[in-house]
């Protein structure tokens, strides 16, 4: 049993890199990490000649990855929110699958699927919304989903997310970086790292069942 975990990520230490190899290692597989930031993948140029073909024009590195995915048992992807929705690495590969979803084959069809979002906002959800909706167009079978708020980049620079509230507090004797810190939320704590195990260990039972 084969699985690949996919980090759309270009951070060093990212936590969709973390996260991807916390649930792999939990589950016990052999697997290979993906990271989409090392490679060219440009997006769909929307030219349509795969819909013949079922083979992208484009010679990026798409090509190089995608029969691995394609003879892997299980995909866990992990990218984070950039704007509402997946950073545009993470976009540009799921994009790509259209050339896997044409004449009514679908390669990636059953194959065991996790998707991992970092998103701020715990009820939206967009990025990890985004990942389960493209594995299942592409008819794969997603067995969970895990969200964490991630890093949060607005706190690097001492203002925090919302910094006309900085500039309230500011008024009140806290410098903006001081606010900033005390109200950063925590990211991938023992509590998620937990749950990012029990997911991992979960879908090396379900792999094991289908031997
Ligand atoms: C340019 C940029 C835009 C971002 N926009 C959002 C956003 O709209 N919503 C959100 O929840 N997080 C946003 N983030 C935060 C990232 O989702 C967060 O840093 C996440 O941890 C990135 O994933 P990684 O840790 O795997 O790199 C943004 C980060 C950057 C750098």
């Amino acid at each position: 049993m084969k699985a690949v975990g996919i980090s759309s990520s270009g951070r060093k230490g990212a936590y969709s890199k973390i996260i991807v190899r916390d649930i792999l290692d939990a589950s016990g597989v052999t697997y290979e990490m993906i990271h989409l930031a090392e490679l060219n993948i440009r997006g769909c140029l929307g030219c349509l000649k795969c819909t013949r073909t079922g083979t992208c024009v484009q010679k990026d590195d798409f090509g190089k990855i995608v029969d691995k995915i394609i003879l892997a048992d299980a995909l866990v992807f992990g990218g984070g929110n950039y704007y509402g929705t997946l950073n545009a690495i993470g976009h540009a590969f799921w994009e790509r699958t259209f050339s896997l979803r044409h004449k009514c084959a679908f390669p990636l069809a059953g194959k065991l699927g996790i998707a991992v979002g970092l998103d701020r906002d715990q009820e939206k959800k967009e990025a990890t919304s985004f990942i389960e909706m493209m594995m299942r167009s592409n008819h794969m079978a997603v067995i969970a989903t895990f969200t964490d708020p991630g890093h949060q980049q607005c706190y690097d620079c001492g203002c925090g997310h919302d910094c006309v509230v900085g500039n309230v507090y500011k008024h009140m004797g806290l410098t903006t970086r001081e606010l900033a810190q005390a109200n950063r939320p925590e990211e991938y704590g023992i509590e998620a790292q937990k749950k990012a195990k029990g997911i991992g260990k979960m879908l090396g039972s379900i792999l094991e069942n289908q031997r």
